[in-house]
């Protein structure tokens, strides 16, 4: 699998005290900040980020970022994939081409779907990312991966496959915090999903194995920390931290209802 790299925007200079070369530079980064509609969108992207990073989930990378104006606010800074030696298909844009769906498109896929060709050629090529991220996206409650990956499709075989975007998974499901937590407990949330009907049992499971044998002190020290990030209190954190812990006991019945 190839590594999936950032791009550097700008090398500044050298580092002074560097013994190995080092230089300075500046990364091309994605800044996403908590507002008025996006309560929980920080906090959200960043433990989804953590969670995804333990379970092996091809995501892009982000981490949490300041800025010296407005030191008191967290930032989430998705780090900018570098594109520029690969063939990409960018997911992410609307699709204005209306297509219905090939003959041999299985039933139950998503209606209405863009992209539909690509996505069932990424799901030929990439059957066990695309496993892992459904299982993925079932377990944090996040009903936006519609236009939320990059992939290459081009080459013939595999290249780099990436997720982005969890600012609507967690405890930013919804518009509030409380109403989020009350989402994460329906069993039958997420509704809908782009891969339904479309991924590999095989991998499904595998991925449905590696989060439910995932160690509570995982899930623990990647949703708790010991301040409020952005507008989400240590006691909503914990509270995430058990809905997860719930949620994945009933992962399983919700894959099987969309194989
Ligand atoms: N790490 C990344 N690497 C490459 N491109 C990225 C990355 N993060 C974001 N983008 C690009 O920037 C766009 C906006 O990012 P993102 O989806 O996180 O923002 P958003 O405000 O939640 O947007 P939307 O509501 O449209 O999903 C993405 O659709 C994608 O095209
Ligand atoms: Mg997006």
């Amino acid at each position: 699998m190839p590594i999936l790299s950032y791009k550097i925007l700008e090398k500044i200079k050298p580092n002074e005290i560097s013994t190995t070369g080092a230089e300075e530079g500046v990364l091309s980064i994605l800044i996403k900040t908590d507002n008025e509609h996006y309560k929980a969108q920080v906090y959200s992207e960043l433990v989804a980020n953590r969670l995804a990073m333990f379970l092996g989930i091809p995501v892009a990378l982000g981490v949490p970022a300041k800025h010296s104006e407005t030191k008191d606010r967290l930032s989430f800074a998705s780090l900018i994939a570098f594109e520029e030696d690969s063939e990409i298909y960018d997911f992410t844009h609307i699709d204005y081409r209306s297509l219905e769906p090939p003959r041999n498109a299985p039933k139950g896929i998503l209606q209405g779907m863009d992209h539909l060709r690509e996505v069932i050629k990424l799901t030929k090529l990439y059957p066990l990312e695309i496993a892992f991220l459904t299982v993925f996206d079932f377990w944090v409650g996040n009903e936006d991966r519609s236009y939320n990956f990059k992939a290459e499709l081009s080459k013939g075989n595999r290249g780099i496959i990436f997720a982005l975007d969890h600012g609507s998974s967690l405890l930013a499901c919804q518009s509030t915090i409380d109403k989020s937590l009350e989402q994460l407990e329906q069993q039958d949330y997420p509704r809908f999903h782009p891969f339904q009907k479309l991924i590999h049992p095989l991998y499904a499971g595998e991925m449905i194995e590696r989060i439910t044998s995932m160690p509570d002190w995982a899930i623990e020290s990647a949703t708790v920390f010991d301040e409020t990030i952005g507008n989400v209190t240590p006691m909503d954190q914990y509270a995430l931290f058990e809905a997860l812990r719930v949620r994945r006991k009933y992962l399983r019945q919700q894959i099987q209802n969309i194989m």
